[in-house]
């Protein structure tokens, strides 16, 4: 069955680009990640892959399921010491961590992602008792309420934080840490120059579509103990360092290269902390 034609304009378009590399990732003969759900979802959307399927794109697939695979291990490590926790994971897209992770029994997912993004999730993915999909945007003040607070919470946001503004981001931690008692909170930042290039590149590219720019880059760890004083640093990885778990000799060569600057090195980091 398909899933129908798509269309999707600024940020909820860039889930259908780490949905895409994730796929091509799955296909590959030694996946990073080996997303079988995300190659079955590309072959469901009715949508030109081949507006994706472009070297500017393609190239950044290692940053994608090198950042996805960092995010599964921090879940798996969680739920290892949690068993009985809930899972919220914000700005979903159509990844299909909840499913290609081993859960425990007694974990309770929920996905939130934007309404026009939820509408094409469900036509790919079932809710049940365990599992729960909610349409809202992040920064509604609603959702929340939804979503039990008696257990400790793992909250990941993965390829959100930087597109929302740093009040935004405040406000949203704000709420979490208010909501919940315990947890911890995974994410990935952006350095300051990447997001300062994207604010350039928007200025530039507006005029003919609705570039998606980094609002939001994180520093390093004190960062997120600036946003929100309830969270605590606990450590964080840097994406590009991880070449070690690149297949292709030649794109690992150049990772490895490139590590050796600060500035390449540290373009994308996956972070950690707890409340
Ligand atoms: C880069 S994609 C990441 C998707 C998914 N986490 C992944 O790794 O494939 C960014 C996602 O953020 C979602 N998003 C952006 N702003 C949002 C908001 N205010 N509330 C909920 N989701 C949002 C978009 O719809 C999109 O799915």
């Amino acid at each position: 069955m398909t899933a129908g034609k798509v269309d999707f304009t600024g940020v909820q378009s860039t889930m259908l680009v780490t949905l895409f590399l994730r796929a091509l990732d799955a296909k590959e003969r030694e996946p990073i990640l080996g997303d079988r759900f995300a190659a079955e979802a590309v072959d469901r959307i009715e949508y030109d892959w081949t507006n994706l399927d472009k070297p500017i794109i393609t190239r950044t697939r290692f940053t994608v399921t090198l950042r996805a695979r960092q995010f599964d291990d921090w879940t798996t490590d969680f739920l290892h010491r949690n068993p009985d926790a809930t899972v919220l994971q914000l700005a979903c897209g159509l990844d299909s961590r909840a499913f290609r992770l081993d859960l425990p029994a007694g974990v309770h997912w929920f996905d939130v992602d934007m309404p026009d993004v939820m509408e094409l999730r469900r036509k790919l993915y079932h809710e049940t008792d365990d599992y729960r999909m909610i349409a809202a945007s992040v920064t509604d003040e609603t959702w929340l309420g939804e979503i039990p607070a008696d257990k400790p919470v793992l909250i990941i946001v993965e390829g959100l934080l930087m597109y929302l503004r740093e009040t935004e981001v405040r406000q949203l931690l704000r709420r979490l840490t208010d909501h919940f008692r315990t947890g911890e909170l995974i994410f990935d930042g952006v350095a300051p120059w990447a997001a300062k290039t994207t604010q350039l590149l928007k200025k530039y590219l507006s005029r003919w579509y609705d570039y998606p720019a980094y609002w939001t880059a994180t520093r390093d760890g004190s960062d997120i103990e600036r946003w929100n004083s309830r969270l605590r640093y606990r450590d964080d990885v840097a994406l590009m360092a991880q070449y070690e778990r690149v297949p292709d000799p030649n794109k690992r060569r150049f990772y490895r290269a490139g590590s050796r600057f600060d500035w390449f090195k540290n373009f994308l980091r996956a972070f950690r902390a707890d409340f």
